[in-house]
């Protein structure tokens, strides 16, 4: 087609390519022991009882002083919740537990050598351990309430120690991913004015200790280069009393925390009483572009919206063992590792390494062994699992009851595998739909009143209300078969407050799009653009298409990159696929299509055209990729998400930047010799 001839882009076709999968239902088992059985909980949730619906989460945790107002808008977008309360989120997560459960496990570490002991840390001793933490931030780094603190640390029980130590004393943490180089730490010391780091000497990441106070020197350095000073670098030994780094301790600045720890022994901090709407954490966006986005949350609303939905939606009770294998540098490993299940007394698996390591067992292991029987995980590494150990769960004598996705669209095909293998079809699975910025889940099904549908979240979480608009901001309505981006009507206490030190860009990146009058304080006039295209089915499941950018127009046709991904997972061999638009002349964009197959299948042209078929087939010649290209391993960030960005560069011979980010930027290389070709 001429390009004069591209149709505009319309909302409708994509639509038509998804095939509806059926249900999958909770089975009498877990309905009968599940916390949220009741179907009134829409109701009261309804945007009829909004915003005092938000009561029953605020009367999860404990509060000094009750709060008065549940909702306050005067200073719109900027919600306030629970207005007048005056709360402590470490106190919350440890000491209310230990009248009756000083000697429950709170913390079981798992250390990547299979060969070290698993540590199990009890609420008693965390309270002890957080305390003496504490009074060293307070006395000897001199921080006090308010204070920035940053935490670039891998996944030890010093990572919680140091959060809580933190929240305890009302400090702001902003912890970075463990896996951020330097620079990147730099930026957001920098941006969050920080005077402390916390870090730590070395980790094990697939069996080697790497050296991770390095990236501190290179941080302090960067951060000096900009005119911000570090009063104090403190670092934790992965091996307490051996120094395992290269560097050099440099005196005046770096501080060994088991030494100086040992003069604050036995020493207890009173939690400080601090207002609900005081930010507990930072928590910054890895965007591609850009600077990052510090994400302000609050203590009181997000600690409610936390606990609520770990109780509800990931059906914590106090005597499950629960594992999210996220990373705790993720907002994901803040609400649904650290601060939800603490604050509801579960016990909680933290592991250091990767899941493969030393091979496709190790998660199943550890499940059998601690009897963990909630599972909490991301798409991307299910389907890691599914390429390297298809077999592995089948060979363990474990029993999840609930197992949770998120993170990015789960293919249908790789839902049902991790239903029936990981699962052994017996947990349930929720699909959790949220965002750094959002502090807790949107959609999700509620365990046990909403059945699975593969490929989709599900509905609203209650209290949360999405809706769609198009591009000219009209309603979709459900069913109607269009997609659009996205919506969530009303505030949430979980939402966070404002992007660190820029309103501004708070304002104009989430709810200018939508607002109905800039100067409201109407709640109803500012919908919260989540920036993810979606689409809903009659039954009120959504489905999330992926970023609105993540889109890709074939000739006016809008094509989820998601949907052609899915199709190439179809065919058996496939492990991975990542689409990626590629500009043409006639037809505007075309997608290309990157694959990853399981181990033992060689690449061959019959698994690429199987794939084109497949491709061909459930959604038309208009998806059939312009080149398939069998890769050994994609792009990925240290989370585990495709850098789609990096193979867009690629495909289409353009610069690929700064891969640095990148957890295998090898694989660039070599993708780039067989696509200069
Ligand atoms: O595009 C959506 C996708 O991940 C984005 C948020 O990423 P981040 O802030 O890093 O938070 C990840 C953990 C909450 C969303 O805008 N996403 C997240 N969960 C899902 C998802 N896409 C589809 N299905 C999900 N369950």
């Amino acid at each position: 087609m001429p390009k004069n001839e591209v149709v505009e882009t319309s909302e409708a076709q994509i639509a038509v390519h998804w095939q509806e999968e059926k249900y999958y239902y909770p089975s009498s088992k877990f309905i009968a022991q599940a916390n949220l059985t009741n179907e009134d909980v829409y109701k009261r949730f309804s945007l009829d009882n909004f915003p005092e619906c938000f009561k029953e989460y605020a009367d999860l945790i404990d509060w000094y002083e009750y709060w008065h107002t549940t909702l306050d808008t005067s200073d719109a977008p900027c919600w306030k919740w629970f207005v007048g309360g005056k709360i402590n989120a470490s106190y919350n997560c440890i000491d209310r537990h230990l009248k009756n459960n000083k000697n429950k496990t709170a913390i079981h570490f798992v250390p990547e050598l299979e060969n070290e002991k698993i540590e199990h840390i009890t609420y008693q001793e965390l309270y002890v351990k957080v305390n003496e933490f504490a009074a060293l931030l307070q006395s000897f780094a001199g921080l006090k309430t308010g204070d920035r603190v940053t935490i670039h640390m891998p996944m030890v029980p010093e990572l919680p120690i140091a959060m809580l130590a933190c929240a305890r004393l009302g400090l702001i943490h902003s912890v970075v991913f463990g896996g951020f180089s330097g620079k990147a730490c730099a930026d957001r010391i920098v941006d969050s004015g920080s005077k402390v780091l916390i870090t730590m000497d070395a980790y094990y990441r697939n069996g080697v200790l790497l050296d991770h106070k390095e990236k501190a020197n290179i941080a302090v350095d960067q951060v000096e280069k900009e005119g911000q000073g570090i009063d104090k670098v403190l670092i934790w030994q992965r091996y307490p009393d051996k120094y395992s780094s290269r560097t050099s301790i440099i005196e005046g600045r770096d501080f060994i925390v088991n030494n100086i720890l040992k003069d604050y022994r036995g020493k207890k901090i009173d939690p400080v009483k601090i207002s609900a709407e005081a930010p507990l954490f930072l928590m910054y966006t890895s965007g591609t572009t850009g600077k990052p986005k510090g994400c302000q949350h609050s203590t009181g609303g997000y600690l409610a919206y936390v606990a609520g939905t770990s109780k509800y939606i990931q059906d914590i009770h106090p005597e499950d063992v629960y594992w999210c294998m996220a990373d705790i540098g993720w907002i994901t490993g803040h609400s649904y590792i650290v601060y939800g299940p603490l604050s509801l007394c579960a016990s909680i698996v933290l592991y250091e390494g990767i899941p493969t390591y030393p091979d496709a067992g190790r998660p199943w292991r550890i499940a059998e062994e601690l009897d963990v029987n909630i599972f909490h995980t991301a798409p991307t590494a299910i389907r890691g699992l599914r390429k390297i150990g298809p077999e592995e769960p089948l060979k363990y004598n474990y029993h999840f009851k609930h197992m949770t996705t998120v993170g990015e669209p789960i293919e249908p095909e790789v839902w049902k595998w991790y239903y029936e293998v990981v699962g052994k079809s017996e947990a349930v699975i929720a699909d959790t739909w949220w965002q750094t910025e959002t502090g807790g889940f949107l959609c999700a099904t509620v365990p046990a009143l909403n059945p699975m549908k593969p490929g989709s979240t599900g509905p609203g979480v209650p209290g949360i209300h999405p809706i769609i608009y198009d591009d000219h901001g009209k309603e979709i309505v459900a069913g109607e078969g269009r997609a659009g981006n996205i919506c969530i009507k009303n505030p949430w206490p979980g939402s966070f407050q404002t992007i660190w030190g820029d309103r501004d860009r708070y304002v104009g990146t989430y709810y200018a799009r939508y607002c109905k009058n800039q100067n409201s304080k109407d709640w109803r006039d500012w919908p919260y653009l989540t920036g993810d295209a979606a689409m809903e089915a009659e039954d009120g499941y959504f489905r999330i298409l992926g970023r609105i950018d993540d889109v890709i127009n074939v000739s006016g046709h809008r094509l989820g990159t998601k949907e052609i991904e899915s199709a190439a997972l179809i065919v058996p061999e496939v492990a991975e696929a990542a689409v990626v638009p590629v500009a043409d002349d006639l037809k505007g964009t075309v997608p290309d299509l990157y694959i990853a197959l399981k181990p033992g299948n060689p690449p061959s042209e019959e698994i690429s055209s199987r794939i084109s078929e497949a491709i061909t087939e459930s959604i038309g010649k208009i998806a059939k990729p312009r080149k398939v290209w069998i890769v050994s391993d994609m792009p990925k960030t240290r989370s585990g998400k495709i850098m789609r960005r990096v193979l867009a560069a690629l495909s289409n011979k353009k610069e690929v930047g700064d891969t640095t980010t990148l957890a295998n930027p090898d694989v660039v290389d070599e993708i780039q010799k067989m696509t200069s070709i």
